[in-house]
């Protein structure tokens, strides 16, 4: 893994995809601030100095949509576990959300890397709020430094990423669902009322409803 370090890009994630080829699996792209940060669903990311910023390249070995879920996942475990590590009660809101006390410090956005109809590769782009004081967002958002977490980026960053090495070695839904305070709550996913009742193998949501189990991909949660 090297780590690609810059003052000043427009998004991590963009540079990452557009890249793509020049890096090995593993490394890391890395911006102080970022002008034009990428949020899921076309959002933008509030990427003002104090932040973490980071892509990490993927191209593993066995390639498909499934893992490329996985991974994702994956990672907001990891990120969860190195603020908790740190001595925050940070906990998962699925499917990829790190949040404390209801708010959101860290997002994950994943992109697909295609060639044709070929799936290359991925990145998984994390933004971390550690100091920064001016985030804009219309979601509530806090930063470590709220919250009393002092660490550095590089300290944040070093430990992000061995989390996520460990992590992809245990049973992740299990590590996932044991940071995740919804499980077997009723919840509203997507206007839709149930009981989150598991977490199936593809990080998939099982919401018992009045008219039996759903499977669901991917949905904004409300508890
Ligand atoms: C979300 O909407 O929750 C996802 C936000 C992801 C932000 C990170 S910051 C580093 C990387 N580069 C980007 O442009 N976006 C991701």
């Amino acid at each position: 893994m090297k780590i690609f370090g810059f003052d000043i890009l427009p998004s991590t994630n963009t540079f990452a995809v557009e890249h793509f080829d020049s890096f090995e699996n593993q490394d890391i792209i890395m911006a102080e601030t970022q002008t034009a940060g990428k949020g899921r669903k076309g959002r933008k990311w509030s990427s003002e100095t104090g932040g973490l910023y980071f892509t990490i390249i993927l191209k593993p070995s066995e390639i498909n949509a499934e893992k490329a879920s996985s991974l994702t996942q994956i990672m907001a475990v990891a990120v969860c576990k190195t603020v908790r590590n740190l001595g925050a009660g940070a906990y998962l809101k699925w499917p990829n959300d790190v949040l404390y006390k209801g708010k959101k410090f860290c997002g994950i956005l994943s992109e697909a890397v295609v060639s044709g109809t070929s799936f290359k590769g991925l990145v998984i782009g994390v933004g971390v709020n550690i100091e920064q004081k001016n985030i804009v967002s219309e979601k509530p958002f806090i930063s470590l430094a709220d919250i009393g977490v002092k660490v550095s980026k590089t300290v944040l960053l070093e430990e992000i990423f061995s989390n996520f090495q460990s992590v992809q070695k245990q049973n992740f839904i299990n590590e996932f669902k044991k940071l995740c305070p919804t499980i077997n709550k009723e919840i509203v996913v997507d206007g839709k009322k149930g009981i989150f009742e598991d977490i199936d193998n593809a990080g998939r949501m099982i919401l018992k409803t009045e008219k039996g189990r759903e499977v669901i991909m991917a949905g904004d949660v409300q508890f």
